[in-house]
């Protein structure tokens, strides 16, 4: 799985970015930086590819997710980040994950679905992939993410049912509400710097 590292300042928070459809490891890194001028960076492309675009799980169509693909792409995605931050001697509970869309839909289901020590994530437009079979508390975990009225990708309901799954898990959730479709926006990346910055 190919990944970029970048050693930022001691004192830098530690991000693990992970793109949207389409893109790649370099995708999320100006929004990284703009997030922690001094943070690491550890960013991955996903395996899968639909027509050329890089996505972190298969999907049969539009929101039509591969279970099976998901299942496989999350221990891959774990594989990853465990054994990175052991060559880096990085405890995997530092990272703070900053997702996107497809990104931030695999990051979600690693915390809800997975015994994962990551405590802290930065989900841009992600939802529900529908999947809930778990029942462990994450009161340890603390999840930002954006949702937007006019998304064409994700509906209310999938963003809501995202959220209620979360809450249900005793998950502390900040919601931040944007108008601009599926686009990530400079108002919701400067609340998400505030959230981060406050932690
Ligand atoms: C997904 O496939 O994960 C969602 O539909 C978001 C996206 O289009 O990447």
């Amino acid at each position: 799985m190919k990944y970029l590292f970048e050693q930022g300042k001691p004192q830098g928070k530690k991000l693990l970015l992970l793109h949207g459809t389409g893109g790649d490891e370099t995708s999320l890194l100006d929004i990284a930086r703009f997030l922690d001028e001094e943070a690491t960076l550890l960013s991955f492309r996903g395996t899968v590819q639909e027509s050329g675009m890089n996505r972190f799980f298969k999907r049969n169509g539009l929101n039509q997710f591969d279970l099976v693909s998901l299942e496989e792409e999350s221990d891959r995605l774990i594989q990853m980040i465990t054994t990175v931050s052991e060559e880096k001697s990085i405890p995997i509970e530092e990272w703070v994950i900053v997702g996107y869309s497809n990104g931030a839909n695999i990051a979600a289901h690693l915390l809800l679905e997975r015994h994962f020590a990551i405590k802290q994530a930065i989900l841009l437009h992600p939802m529900s992939l529908g999947v809930d079979t778990q029942e462990f508390p994450l009161s340890d975990k603390a999840v930002w993410l954006s949702v937007s009225e006019n998304d064409p990708i994700v509906s209310r309901e999938a963003s809501n049912q995202l959220i209620e799954q979360l809450k249900n898990r005793h998950v502390s959730v900040t919601i931040s509400a944007t108008n601009s479709g599926h686009q990530i926006t400079m108002d919701e990346i400067n609340q998400a710097k505030k959230w981060l910055s406050e932690r």
